[in-house]
């Protein structure tokens, strides 16, 4: 499906984590290797890996570097250094719960193995990582197939308008959004993929157009200002983005610009599609005003890039996230199927 797939997004290799710097993307393909928790932890932040899902495996291979490390002669003293491990994990980015999501998982599965010895303890952790990066392949490849249906084969151009990047880069491998988009492509459907800059750190053109050219996807990149006037123009049948924390009513957080999307999507009659896997869904949280939205370096703005852009000490605001009210959206392809006019009891009822 993708052409880079020789290149993984990250896999486990000769103990360490092998993964593609997506702060170098698209000048230069470079795989880095992360060899501690520390090491990790900066390139979640930094977003050298980064998308929900993708941030969600790393961290799971974090807490295997950390138990690696670990000195610890009994299961009981290295639990203890697992948990302190996920901790520390945990406060790399607070948005996407798919990294908190995983964090748990891996500390249940320390806690229900720690009488095994410290050696088969942690390998039983490096097997529940590869579990799940290689569930979320499974997820991201379903969500593709459930998503693709929402896609019309005709003969005219059917426009697809999608934010930042839920692809391949920001999962273990296919995307969300991406996935929909790849799977309606690999089914010969005419369509063409509008891609939003996605100010400040351009994930969109950076690397969803990147991504998209790389498996021949038709692709158009526009600037954040630009969707309204191609919403007009009638260029877009559908939005389609990622997400990284849905509320237990539908409210769904997802890169800065998406709520506005949603909006003019709105205003224009186009359907607005979310693309997430279940360990996307944040059930505890009643609605989206309870999601802690990520505030970033005002430098992000103020040289992006390290190019001065604005006056050096001008004040900056910059959320990374936004949340679309969930009345915004027509539905969220899940890999167990489209919940449409998304309410708290029929998302509870698809993740039951
Ligand atoms: O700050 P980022 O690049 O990690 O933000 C990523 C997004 O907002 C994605 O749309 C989201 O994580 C879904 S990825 C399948």
């Amino acid at each position: 499906m993708q052409k880079n797939k020789t290149v993984p997004t990250l896999e486990w290799k000769n103990n360490a984590v092998r993964m593609i710097d997506q702060t170098l993307l698209p000048e230069k393909l470079k795989v880095i290797v992360v060899g501690d928790p520390a090491e990790m932890w900066r390139a979640i932040k930094r977003l050298a890996v980064r998308g929900a899902p993708a941030i969600g495996c790393a961290a799971a291979y974090g807490v295997v570097l950390g138990a690696n490390k670990s000195t610890a002669k009994t299961g009981a003293v290295l639990l203890k250094d697992i948990n302190k491990t996920a901790d520390y994990l945990a406060t790399s980015r607070p948005t996407a719960v798919n990294l908190f999501w995983a964090l748990e998982r891996m500390k249940a599965v320390a806690v229900a193995e720690k009488g095994l010895p410290v050696v088969a303890l942690k390998k039983r952790l490096l097997d529940e990582a590869h579990a799940i990066l290689a569930e979320d392949t499974a997820m991201c490849r379903a969500i593709g197939d459930n998503g693709a249906k929402l896609v019309p084969k005709r003969k005219g151009v059917f426009g697809i308008l999608t934010h930042c990047n839920a692809g391949g880069l920001a999962t273990s491998a296919y995307g969300t959004a991406l996935a929909v988009i790849y799977s309606a492509f690999a089914q010969k459907k005419n369509i063409r993929v509008f891609a939003d800059e996605t100010r400040p750190l351009c994930q969109g053109s950076r690397l969803t157009s990147w991504e998209l050219m790389q498996a021949g996807v038709p692709v158009t990149l526009i600037c954040d200002n630009m969707s309204a006037q191609v919403m007009r123009e009638g260029k877009i049948d559908m939005i389609v983005v990622g997400a990284d924390r849905i509320a237990a009513n539908g409210d769904a957080a997802n890169k800065i610009g998406t709520y506005g999307v949603a909006v003019l999507a709105r205003h224009h009659g186009i359907p607005v599609y979310i693309a997430a896997p279940s360990s996307t869904f944040d059930l505890s949280l009643a609605d989206g005003s309870q999601i802690p939205i990520e505030e970033r370096d005002g430098d992000e703005i103020r040289r992006g890039f390290g190019k001065l852009t604005a006056p050096k000490d001008v004040a900056v605001y910059n959320p990374a996230f936004d949340v679309t009210p969930a009345n915004l959206i027509t539905g969220i392809i899940t890999e167990r199927g489209v919940i449409s006019a998304p309410t708290k009891a029929k998302i509870a009822r698809m993740l039951k």
